[in-house]
């Protein structure tokens, strides 16, 4: 079931990737998109963290709905989360290359490289320390995962530009 959900997951992400950054030969005119993705090159830094952290918002869809009681907790669907934070956390702190500022990265990851490197490592042990949980109830689950959501916020409050209509 575990194996089920990983290929599932890997094929749905494989299969929108392809979709991404990739522009139409098409003869119509190219609307001015206001998305910010648009602005930088697939395999740039830019655009490489801005996916891993859709990725990573796509898990806290997964869970959050969990820990607020509105879906059923499903531990299976909420270590698959853990994991793709997990690997996002381990990747991210190279994405910030100097002279690779832009999109909704704070210039203070720059200016205060080691109160981000120190931001990323409070989500990297929050995280570890869930997984480690192996939370299986719903209640061992908020007791484990919910703190890795200060982690989030924490780094975003310094280090995250969020865009007015972010979604
Ligand atoms: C160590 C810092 C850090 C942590 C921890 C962190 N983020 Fe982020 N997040 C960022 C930065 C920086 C950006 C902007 C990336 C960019 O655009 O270059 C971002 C962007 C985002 C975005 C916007 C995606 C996009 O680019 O459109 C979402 C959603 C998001 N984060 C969710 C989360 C969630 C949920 C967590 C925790 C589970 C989390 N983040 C943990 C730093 C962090």
């Amino acid at each position: 079931m575990k194996l089920l959900l990983s290929i599932t997951l890997a094929v749905f992400a494989v299969s929108s990737m392809a979709g991404c950054g990739q522009q139409e030969e098409s003869s119509e005119p190219q609307a001015a998109s206001a998305h910010e993705e648009a602005e930088f090159d697939e395999g740039s830094p830019q655009h490489e963290r801005h996916e891993l952290m859709e990725g990573v918002r796509d898990g806290a869809e997964v869970v959050g709905p969990m820990l607020k009681g509105e879906v059923e907790f499903d531990a299976a669907a909420a270590m698959q989360t853990l994991e793709t934070w997990k690997d996002v956390g381990e990747k991210f702190g190279d994405l910030f290359p100097a002279g690779s500022e832009g999109g909704e990265a704070a210039p203070a990851i720059w200016e205060d490289r080691e109160g981000f490197d120190a931001a990323l490592v409070k989500w990297q042990d929050a995280t570890g320390a869930a997984i480690a949980a192996n939370p299986q109830t719903l209640d061992e689950a908020r007791a484990s995962i919910g703190p890795i959501f200060d982690t989030c916020k924490n780094c975003h409050d310094t280090y995250r530009i969020e865009e007015e209509e972010e979604e």
